[in-house]
């Protein structure tokens, strides 16, 4: 990355700025364990950043479960009602350490902030946390063709903001969103586990360890 070239810094939600993907890995143990599909760790980091039905997909895949479309839709329906239960205690309080810090600092600063979520519902999630008002676009995952790691998603959001897609940061927690953002032309920046996100560019444990001067 050259730098002074950063205009735009485009989030995730899921697992970045909240800790919400504890709550869809509750949604989808709780189907494997219904339908007995075994669902360990390897398989859940699998998940993340998947669209929902990719993801009941590769479960099913796990357990050699073959559906027809009616009855996926119907287990996708259960596992996002169980979801947004989950999701209705949201509060300002769910940001995870160091996400409101950073979005005030970018936003002072004067670059550009993104949030591309391929979860439909990301903005509820945005509204509960109350952030809504620092982002310049959120990107409807309604209108996105190709989940990640398609690159499709980072870029309509570059697009959507106005700026070229290698003046953009991407930051991502799941292995599937730091593959989009790489293949976008982004800088990524994962949020996790350095053996895990190896095709990262930089690895943070946390938000907390974001500071957009070192990166530009
Ligand atoms: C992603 C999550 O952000 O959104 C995935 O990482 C989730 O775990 C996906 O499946 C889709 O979310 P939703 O809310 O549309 O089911
Ligand atoms: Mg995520």
């Amino acid at each position: 990355m050259e730098k002074n070239q950063i205009k735009a810094v485009i989030f995730d939600l899921d697992g970045v700025l909240t800790d919400t993907a504890i709550y869809h890995y509750m949604g989808w143990k709780m189907l494997a364990d219904k339908l007995n599909i075994p669902f360990d760790e390897a398989l859940n980091e699998e998940l993340k950043g998947i669209d929902r039905m990719t993801s009941l997909n590769k479960i099913l895949a796990r357990g050699n479960i073959d559906l027809s479309e009616d009855d996926k839709n119907l287990l996708c329906d259960e596992k996002n009602a169980y979801y947004v239960e989950l999701i209705k205690k949201i509060t300002e309080d769910d940001l995870l350490p160091g996400a409101k810090r950073a979005l005030i600092e970018l936003k002072n600063k004067g670059y550009k902030i993104g949030l591309a979520s391929v979860s439909k519902n990301a903005f509820s999630v945005v509204e509960s946390l109350n952030i809504a008002n620092f982002f310049d676009y959120i990107v409807d995952a309604r209108t996105i063709n190709r989940g990640k790691p398609n690159p499709e998603i980072f870029i309509a959001c570059a697009e959507a903001i106005g700026v070229k897609c290698h003046e953009c940061i991407g930051v991502e927690d799941a292995v599937a969103g730091i593959e989009a953002i790489k293949r976008a032309n982004m800088f990524a920046i994962g949020i996790g586990r350095r053996d895990i996100l190896i095709k990262a560019d930089i690895v943070l444990e946390s938000l907390k360890d974001f500071d957009i001067d070192k990166l530009t």
